[in-house]
């Protein structure tokens, strides 16, 4: 299936990684680059912008291909503001691209275009990639309500979501939220998008480096099994239900639940220890609806062949 994203972005096929929080490591980010996809490492992983040079540094030894620095910028919940350190650290590393979200783009954009860098916007709404769109960027990747970790705050899915950013802008869009195999290929590709970004069923991959107990959880799950919490703190998310999500979610019952409340059960610093003992009960687990349709633990090779298989398959039988 040819996609001019591709030659875009300089990528074998229109497949993008999701950013992962504690995640998207330079391991995952190789795998699925040296898979012909757009691997991206996280750079909240990293403190400093030393550290995230120093994961660039990783990834490009262990792949050659065009892979992505994912920098979100959600300062009300990150401590300390290192956005431009990490823009910085794209530019003298002469990443390929670099994916923004969580702000306005407009102030990097230009910078990142300096250094020879393609810039991807992730919006969960029309407005938002309109605004990117008109700031410069290069393409904008969007995620209906049904993706895992941040939908945003309109509850739009991607059915309706993904040709109405489409129709709105004159770049290249990669569409999200909900897509696990081929048939979202075909179907993001109907609906006008030019490549997918496949955030849960990455996680349930040989390469992915959570504990194990997260993909078997995975594995037992259905469409039914996510649930959207932090609406009360204007930050919502999709997780796995689990006792830690199914708390917060009692908690905002509450009359006026604060961020002080909230944030215990949300931490990174918590999840990020759940991810690593195994506890899958113990912190939230972001994960789609997708989750649903996910069976199996394959490598992330193995996800992007039969992905790119099954969406020719598709799109012949359609015919
Ligand atoms: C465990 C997990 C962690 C995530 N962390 C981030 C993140 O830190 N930043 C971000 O932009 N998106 C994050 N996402 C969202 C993904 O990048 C992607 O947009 C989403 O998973 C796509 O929807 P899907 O899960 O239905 O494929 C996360 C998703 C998951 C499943």
């Amino acid at each position: 299936m040819y996609s001019p994203l591709c030659d875009l972005l300089n990528i074998q096929y229109p497949i993008m990684q999701g950013a992962f929080q504690w995640l998207a490591t330079p391991d995952l980010a190789a795998a699925v680059s040296n898979a012909g996809g757009l691997g991206t490492i996280s750079a909240s992983l990293y403190k400093t912008k030393d550290e995230l040079l120093d994961a660039i540094a990783r990834t490009k030894a262990l792949t050659d291909k065009t892979f992505c620095v994912n920098i979100s910028m959600f300062p009300e919940v990150v401590e300390g503001e290192a956005t431009w350190d990490f823009i910085h650290a794209c530019c003298e590393a002469k990443v390929p691209v670099v994916e923004l979200s969580g702000r306005e783009p407009k102030e990097f954009v230009p910078v990142l275009h300096e250094a020879g860098i393609k810039v991807i916007h992730k919006s969960t709404a029309v407005r938002f990639a309109k605004k990117a769109a008109a700031a410069g960027v290069d393409v904008v990747s969007v995620v209906g309500f049904e993706c895992g970790g941040a939908p945003g705050n309109d509850d739009v899915t991607s059915m309706v979501l993904i040709p109405a950013v489409v129709d709105e802008v004159d770049i290249p869009v990669i569409g999200g939220g909900g897509v696990c195999d081929g048939r979202g290929l075909a179907a993001m590709r109907a609906l006008g998008a030019q490549g997918v970004v496949l955030g849960t069923r990455f996680m349930a991959t040989q390469e992915c480096g959570i504990h194990p107990n997260f993909k078997e959880k995975m594995l037992e799950s259905n469409e039914l099994s996510t649930i959207v919490v932090q609406r009360s703190i204007h930050f919502p998310h999709r997780n796995l239900k689990n006792e830690t999500t199914l708390q917060v979610a009692e908690l905002e019952k509450e009359e006026n639940p604060t961020i002080e409340k909230i944030f215990p059960y949300v931490s990174g610093k918590r999840q990020k220890a759940c991810y690593d003992s195994g506890d899958t009960e113990g912190g939230v687990f972001p994960c789609g609806e997708v989750v649903g349709r996910i069976h199996d633990i394959p490598t992330v090779q193995e996800v992007i062949a039969r992905v790119m298989a099954e969406a020719d398959a598709v799109l012949s039988a359609l015919k």
